[in-house]
């Protein structure tokens, strides 16, 4: 196989560095900043030792070398500094989005792509729209990093072992996520069952606001072990056709209630990508919060749309 992954920061990097320990296949790491996209390639390349990885690692600006990737990965865009929103990055990074994705699209083969960038939900709205690719083929990755914050923040509280926790996060890649608690299960048993009303708010909480705790306490950039971590997961799903339900940004078509945006739903992901929503039995206070996320997307989405 081979992973295109365009923008070689914190997070592209990481991904290819996980993606060669996985030893998946070839990774071309694409940036404008060509010297930095080469630079992370040799270094990459000479840690595939410990590997033990036959596969390679290159780095540049050309988009050519990309053109026959099974996997894209859009990373690439500028990151939230201290106080800065996910929002506050939008019409900078749609510019950025919308020229990578025309070029994309002249390779007349539809990849799978997994969007990074931010704002998330929009920046992959952006990207169905403009490479006009089966829904199918692209997924933006959200749900499965906030679901790993949620897990990290119950953990902290029961000390639990890390494969006893079952949790999962819909909506979107902001403020207005939603964390689903009714179905959050800690050694089996479900978390509502062991903890008050107020202990699981501030999880909540925490949950939503993991992404900013890490940029302020970076100072500058954003976080990217956890995030490379979750889009190797939903690849994992793919390449390996497992048929597992995680969350991930995608296109609706009237589940839940929702249409015409891509937003964080439970998604089957086999061997030919996003499959179909799944319908979970959720809270009627989720399926409100769900709504009102939706909403918060479609209020961003048409910021854009008239220049797509
Ligand atoms: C974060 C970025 C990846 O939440 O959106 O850390």
């Amino acid at each position: 196989m081979k992973f295109g992954i365009i923008g070689a920061g914190n997070v592209g990097a990481t991904i290819a560095h996980i993606l060669l320990f996985k030893n998946y296949g070839d990774i071309y790491l694409l940036d404008i900043a060509e010297d930095i996209a080469k630079g992370k390639a040799i270094d990459l390349n000479q840690s595939k030792f410990l590997f033990n990885s036959e596969y390679s690692v290159k780095g540049g600006n050309d988009y050519l070398e990309i053109k026959d990737a099974d996997f894209i990965i859009i990373t690439a865009g500028l990151a939230r500094k201290p106080g800065m929103s996910r929002d506050d990055l939008l019409f900078k990074n749609f510019e950025i989005l919308k020229d990578i994705c025309i070029k994309i699209k002249e390779f007349k083969k539809e990849p799978f792509i997994i969007v990074v960038s931010n704002p998330l939900d929009i920046m992959a709205y952006t990207a169905y729209k403009i490479l006009g690719f089966s829904k199918s083929k692209i997924l933006g990755m959200a749900g499965v990093l906030d679901s790993y914050r949620f897990m990290h923040f119950i953990q902290n509280t029961f000390e639990t072992k890390t494969t006893k926790i079952e949790a999962m996060t819909l909506g979107s890649h902001g403020d207005t996520m939603v964390p689903l608690t009714s179905k959050v299960r800690v050694d089996g048993e479900l978390l509502i069952s062991k903890i008050l009303p107020e202990k699981i708010k501030e999880i909540e909480e925490k949950t939503k606001n993991g992404g900013a705790e890490i940029v302020n306490l970076l100072k500058s950039g954003s976080a990217y072990y956890a995030p490379a971590a979750a889009v190797v997961r939903m690849i994992d799903a793919i390449v390996n056709d497992e048929n597992i339900v995680l969350p991930c940004s995608v296109y609706a078509e009237g589940e839940y209630g929702i249409n015409d945006i891509f937003i964080g739903l439970p998604a089957l992901l086999n061997k030919n990508g996003f499959e179909r929503v799944e319908i979970l039995d959720i809270s009627q206070d989720e399926k409100n919060k769900l709504l009102n996320s939706a909403n918060s997307i479609k209020e961003q989405i048409n910021k854009i749309n008239n220049k797509i």
